[in-house]
């Protein structure tokens, strides 16, 4: 039997094309498929700009530092996300602190929020975990009137969108944001391999984005042409973060197919929402009637102690047949690291509920109906009484 992983890529002969091509011609490093592939992009999230970079870690990084706070102002996120959030926090010499989710949405509160905010808040960085929307007005209503700029991270959620007076907003449109953020690992919605990107329609934030990816270099045209065509300036100190042209050649590839995998993750969640409904053991994220999910992840939220056994033997079981789950994610204020460096010994009531219950099952555009069915089988027969 072959072993269903919780995520993974879906590559055609069309990409691997796309692909060759770039290999047979003369740019393999930056060049202009990465510009291809932010205008596609672009247009896709309707956004002004795009920057195309070497992962989502670097877009994250690049994106707090593009910010441009001062050292030690404080961002707000959410403990239930993967590392690298919060990290890009720190790498940017800036303070995370952590707000608590919604029991229901997983995503964080925007009340919780609002009683996180002191007079060194400057950011606030919401996740739309598992490809569900925050609630983006809410959010954008606490920061107003405030020096508090919003980075989306949208790691999760190439491809979703969400309703707010009747109107349609991709995310990525950054309509209630200063910058968003999205990564194009393997399991994500398209994949570069390694990669992500930055969007904005902020052309100060663009200018310094684009400098900080390649070492903060830039050529400017009037002295190149006064002292010669060498000439560059360092004007910050940047990074290599380039994300190359055999990478935006699958990314641009991909991008033909985004809709048709959006389109089967949702399929997914219905079969697996249809599975579970009314089951007592098994509560699931909710999606409210605002929001249109991308569904990057498929959560249980399995309340072990009801189903009379643990999240190890559930895993361990699962595997045994061939089917493969992850814990997204282990709250960040948990980590060892992150507990030497907060106050006190933080605990909040909803993330932990949220972690002791949480199990991701396989959802990725190629799994078929019937290893859908299997999985759902297998997971009640553990976890349903
Ligand atoms: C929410 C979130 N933010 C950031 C990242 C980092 O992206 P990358 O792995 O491309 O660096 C990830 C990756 O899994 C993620 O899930």
């Amino acid at each position: 039997m072959k072993n269903i992983p919780y995520g993974r890529q879906y590559i055609d002969a069309d990409d691997i094309k796309a692909v060759v091509k770039v290999l047979k011609s003369d740019f393999i490093t930056q060049g202009p498929a990465v510009g291809a592939f932010e205008k596609k992009l672009a247009s896709y999230c309707k956004v002004k700009y795009v920057v195309a970079v070497s992962s989502g870690t670097a877009a994250l990084h690049l994106a707090c530092l593009a910010a441009d706070l001062p050292r030690h102002s404080e961002v707000i996120t959410t403990p239930v996300t993967f590392l690298a959030t919060a990290n890009s926090i720190l790498y940017a010499g800036l303070k995370p602190v952590f707000a608590d989710i919604e029991p229901d949405t997983f995503n964080i509160d925007p009340e919780k929020i609002s009683g996180r905010i002191s007079s060194r808040t400057r950011a606030i960085i919401p996740v739309h975990f598992a490809g569900l929307p925050c609630d983006m007005p809410g959010i954008r209503n606490i920061s107003r009137g405030k020096d508090i700029i919003i980075i989306e991270d949208a790691c999760h959620a190439l491809g979703a969108e969400y309703t707010v007076k009747g109107r349609k907003h991709r995310v990525g449109s950054c309509a209630h944001s200063d910058m968003a953020v999205f990564s194009f690992h393997p399991v994500k919605h398209i994949t570069t391999g390694e990669g992500g990107a930055i969007t904005t329609n902020n052309r100060k934030y663009y200018e310094r984005l684009l400098r900080l990816r390649s070492h903060g270099v830039v050529k400017p045209y009037k002295k190149c042409k006064e002292i010669g065509p060498w000439y560059y300036e360092m004007r910050a100190l940047g990074f290599n973060y380039r994300m190359t042209d055999i990478q935006a050649a699958l990314g641009g590839s991909q991008m033909a197919k985004l809709t048709g995998f959006v389109k089967k993750r949702r399929e997914i969640a219905r079969l697996y929402k249809k599975f579970f409904y009314g089951m007592e053991e098994i509560s699931l994220q909710e999606e409210p009637p605002w929001a249109k999910s991308a569904y990057h992840l498929f959560v249980l939220n399995i309340d072990f102690k009801v189903a009379g056994i643990g999240r190890k033997s559930v895993m361990n079981e699962l595997a045994d047949k061939g089917i493969g789950t992850q814990v997204h994610y282990i709250p960040i204020y948990k980590q060892p690291y992150y507990k030497k460096i907060l106050p006190g010994n933080m605990l909040l009531d909803n993330t932990e509920d949220y972690y002791r219950k949480a199990l991701s099952i396989p959802i990725f555009p190629s799994i078929k109906h019937s290893e859908v069915s299997r999985i759902a089988r297998e997971v009640k027969r553990l976890a349903g009484r």
